[in-house]
């Protein structure tokens, strides 16, 4: 291994630049050359890419998003794409591989790496937290704190007005940022995509709290299918009389902001395992942290699992969260 080039790919999370800069340097230790591709699998095929030295990720361990830049690149998708990003990691004379993004982007490096046979590492980077074979991915605790964060914000004024808030948390179709962000800010109630509701019995459930309590937060993850926050908005308002609600849709905040300590450790860690695995001949994997051991799974298994929501949490939540 005497080059490899690594990309952000997908949403950007918290972290991300922890783990680049812990890549350089590892790699800089092992003489190995580091290329940044930027904007992620479109600079790729457009051979965006340039040397990084070990000076250039200095300063960066705590910022939020990514110095790489990323983007969501359909041409990827496609065959011929990927032939362009393939030949122009020949072109620079690249050895592996390390792609930083969620499920799609390592989705895209598993396929690449079946066609090509270039040597990829796969490092788990989503505030979604719906990665297989890790406990936590890079951006998640950064994530979970801007929620809370929020929440608590939120809670100050519902208090005072002694209203209901339906606060909206990201998380595509995984609920492990609404139910641990919930948990932590004392949520009334927490839904959750992998959980059934009708509206009807969320909307009863909700009348039930509201008997003792008047200020009441309910998180609402985006993923959820029983209906929309606007709607379940005029439920509540049509069947909880003189109910005083509102919406709060957290966005992409989320996304954003200085990484956590655990986000930057949990980066640096797994930046230095990808160019371990690299150096140990490693080929189609992603990298992981597994009750705090380095582990390492294939990516043909990873892209196909999830990571699933804690049962034992959500019960928890369930006991908790309303009285
Ligand atoms: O996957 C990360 C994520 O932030 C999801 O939680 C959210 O659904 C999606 O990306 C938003 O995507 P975009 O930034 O393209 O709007």
């Amino acid at each position: 291994m005497k080059k490899i080039a690594v990309l952000t790919s997908g949403g950007d999370a918290p972290g991300m630049n922890a783990c680049i800069r812990a890549i350089v340097r590892t790699a800089y230790n092992k003489n190995i050359l580091v290329y940044g591709i930027q904007y992620g699998y479109s600079g790729l095929i457009e051979n965006n890419i340039n040397l990084i030295n070990p000076e250039d990720v200095g300063n960066s361990i705590h910022v939020g998003g990514t110095f790489l830049k990323t983007a969501r690149s359909k041409e990827f998708y496609t065959k011929e794409g990927r032939k362009i990003a393939y030949k122009n990691l020949q072109k620079n004379d690249i050895d592996g591989l390390i792609v930083l993004g969620g499920d799609g982007s390592l989705t895209g490096a598993n396929i690449f790496y079946k066609e090509y046979k270039l040597p990829v590492i796969g490092v788990p980077c989503t505030i979604d937290n719906d990665i297989y074979g890790t406990d936590y991915s890079i951006g998640f605790a950064s994530a979970r704190e801007t929620v809370v964060d929020a929440i608590d914000k939120i809670r100050d004024t519902a208090a005072s007005h002694e209203r209901i808030f339906i606060v909206e948390v990201m998380g595509r179709e995984s609920g492990n940022l609404a139910l641990e962000s919930g948990i932590a800010a004392g949520a009334e109630l927490i839904l959750i995509p992998e959980k059934k509701y009708s509206m009807s019995d969320v909307v009863k459930k909700i009348s039930e709290i509201n008997i003792e309590k008047k200020s009441i937060i309910i998180v609402y993850a985006e993923g959820c299918r029983f209906g929309s926050i606007k709607k379940l908005s005029k439920s509540i308002k049509s069947e909880i009389k003189d109910s005083n609600v509102r919406c709060s849709i957290l966005g992409h905040i989320q996304r954003g902001g200085t990484a956590t300590p655990s986000d930057r450790i949990l980066g640096s860690i797994l930046g230095n395992k990808s160019i371990e695995s690299l150096i140990d001949n490693n080929k189609n994997i992603m990298v992981g942290l597994v009750n705090n051991k380095n582990v390492i799974n294939n990516l043909s298994i990873v892209v196909n699992k999830k990571n699933k929501i804690d049962k034992d949490l959500y019960q928890l939540a369930q006991v908790i969260s309303n009285y």
